[in-house]
């Protein structure tokens, strides 16, 4: 059996010198995530509980079955946006057990600005409608939403991939078979109220419950009615009068009892969570924190990680001996195949052809693809260009983009250049891509970056359009900028990926991602391999 052996001292200096400097990567991780699920803060949920409200998570955690996991997506949306006043975007958004079936929650925070949707709001809802679609997983919306949000009406309404878009996704899933199941449990205006109204079976709590394409004072501005909002649009005019409501519940926990209930009932295929008995890796996920060097520019044996994500550390590797800045390879984690690319070092050509082959093989085996991001780009200078890396790192593009099996992929390093793109970037559309908390994402580093521009604006300061305290403002400017915007929070926040993730857990999140993908028919149509 080729089990990986680890080369990992643990006793080493540099272990515990990794060690330390990741733990403070989690402390801060964990730190931001406790304070995101503080929703609107302590006087607005103390408000929404005077109300006889359940908040966003607990909500989640009645619906869902007892026990069963919940992966949350991007809960760190709108991370440090709006002066920080919009936490998590406003919205939960995971997958999580009812009844058994594997659903998509989107879940609206009505103690952050009444729920209502910013860019990034609108951004999360639309990707967890994505993720639902590819993996066909029935959605279940718990709706308390004001609509968009007014002052940002621009960056949210009119758009193709705004607020309409998630009306649009509603429409075709359910047309496509995938139940959209709805909740209401506050006051819902305008966009709001396409949620529910858009649902194929909707459930409205009484007292609480309220959906009105107008509220009151739209309906006084416009018509001169004058009307309360309960007997506007309340749950029970809803479920007895209009019949825009299939269901009435008393409160919030019998509406998610009848959530749970609609489920049940869908008849909807279980998925095979996980096939065969299965050997955790030989060597404990733990030690990657020690594993990943403080200083990100410090190389290391890409397969320390996949030795503590593939069960029984069982790989078997593929082209060992050649191209080897990328480590490709077939494992299983949690039982389910998967075809490992996982960066060690700059990619030259045979690297990218190599992987370019080895994603031919995956296909034409229906194995998943997993990549594991830590890449500076591809190699350049002369040789490089002489040997053709322009057109075999295409290759390897070019696979990634038309591969017909799912594709995941972990940033667990660096994600610059070209180098993203081949190791199947936010652009390639892998099903799911998560992140370490020391991540970092740009089309190249600081220092390179201050290299160019300096170089560019110094080539304007021959011709006499640069004075030196300019380029010295630039190079200061353009540091700044890229470490500011390379930090995997400034990613998180604006949806370049579906979360941070912490490196001990990577294994039990591809494990679920790929239980989801494990039940699907096999694309049908030939899958050439050709040898390059
Ligand atoms: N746009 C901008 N701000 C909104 C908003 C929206 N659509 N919906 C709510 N807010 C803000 C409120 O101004 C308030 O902000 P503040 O805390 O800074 O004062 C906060 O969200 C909470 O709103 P509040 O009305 O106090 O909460 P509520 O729980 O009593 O009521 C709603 C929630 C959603 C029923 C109610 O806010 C509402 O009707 N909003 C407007 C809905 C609307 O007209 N939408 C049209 C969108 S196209």
């Amino acid at each position: 059996m080729p089990q990986i052996e680890t080369r990992i001292d643990r006793r080493a200096p540099a272990f515990a010198a990794n060690r330390a400097h990741y733990e403070t990567l989690l402390a801060e991780l964990r730190r931001r995530q406790a304070l995101i699920v503080q929703g609107g803060g302590a006087a607005m949920a103390e408000r929404h509980r005077q109300r006889r409200k359940i908040l966003v998570r607990e909500r989640i955690d009645l619906l869902l079955d007892p026990l069963s996991p919940f992966l949350e997506l991007s809960p760190l949306a709108a991370w440090d946006l709006y002066d920080g006043e919009v936490p998590a975007a406003g919205l939960v958004t995971g997958i999580g057990l009812i009844q058994g079936v594997a659903c998509m929650i989107i879940a609206n925070d009505a103690t952050v600005k009444g729920g209502s949707f910013f860019h990034e709001t609108v951004k999360k809802h639309v990707r967890a409608q994505d993720i639902a679609w590819e993996n066909r997983l029935p959605c279940v919306y718990l709706v308390d939403c004001g609509g968009a949000y007014l002052p940002e009406q621009d960056r949210v309404f009119p758009d193709k991939d705004h607020f309409g878009q998630t009306f649009y996704n509603q429409c075709r899933m359910s047309a496509a078979g995938l139940p959209q199941i709805s909740a209401v449990f506050g006051g819902c205006t305008a966009g709001g109220a396409y949620i529910p109204a858009l649902s194929d079976e909707v459930v409205m709590v009484r007292g609480n419950a309220r959906i009105h394409l107008g509220g009151p004072p739209i309906v006084k501005a416009a018509i001169n009615e004058i009307v309360d909002s309960e007997t506007l649009g309340g749950a029970q005019m809803h479920t007895e009068v209009s019949g825009v409501s299939d269901y009435l519940a008393e409160n919030e926990a019998e509406a998610l009892l009848k959530l749970r209930d609609i489920i049940g009932k869908l008849d909807w295929p279980a998925r095979p969570a996980v096939t065969e008995a299965v050997a955790p890796p030989r060597h404990d996920p733990d030690d990657l924190l020690g594993i990943v060097p403080a200083d990100p520019r410090l190389p290391y044996d890409a397969r320390e990680i996949v030795g503590r994500l593939a069960d029984d550390s069982d790989f078997h590797e593929f082209k060992p001996a050649w191209g080897e800045t990328l480590v490709c390879g077939t494992a299983r984690i949690h039982g389910h195949a998967v075809g490992i690319l996982a960066n060690n070092g700059v990619l030259f050509s045979e690297s990218a052809l190599k992987g370019a082959h080895f994603i031919e093989l995956c296909n034409q085996r229906h194995i998943p693809l997993l990549f594991l991001q830590n890449i500076t780009g591809f190699m350049i200078g002369t040789e490089a260009e002489r040997g053709g890396i322009a057109k075999h790192s295409a290759k390897l593009v070019y696979a990634v983009s038309t591969a017909r099996v799912p594709r995941f992929t972990v940033i667990v390093g660096g994600s610059y250049g070209a180098g993203n793109y081949g190791m199947c970037g936010r652009g390639f559309h892998p099903r799911f891509l998560f992140a370490w908390p020391n991540a970092r994402i740009a089309t190249m580093s600081p220092e390179i970056a201050v290299t160019v521009l300096t170089d560019l604006r110094q080539q304007s300061l021959q011709r006499g359009k640069a004075s030196a305290a300019e380029i010295q403002a630039l190079t200061e400017e353009t540091s700044r900028q890229f470490t500011r915007q390379s930090d995997p929070y400034y990613a998180t926040a604006r949806l370049w990926d579906d979360g941070i993730i912490e490196p001990q857990d990577t294994r039990d999140v591809l494990g679920l991602c790929l239980a989801l993908a494990a039940a699907e028919p096999r694309s049908p149509g030939p899958s050439p391999v050709y040898r390059m």
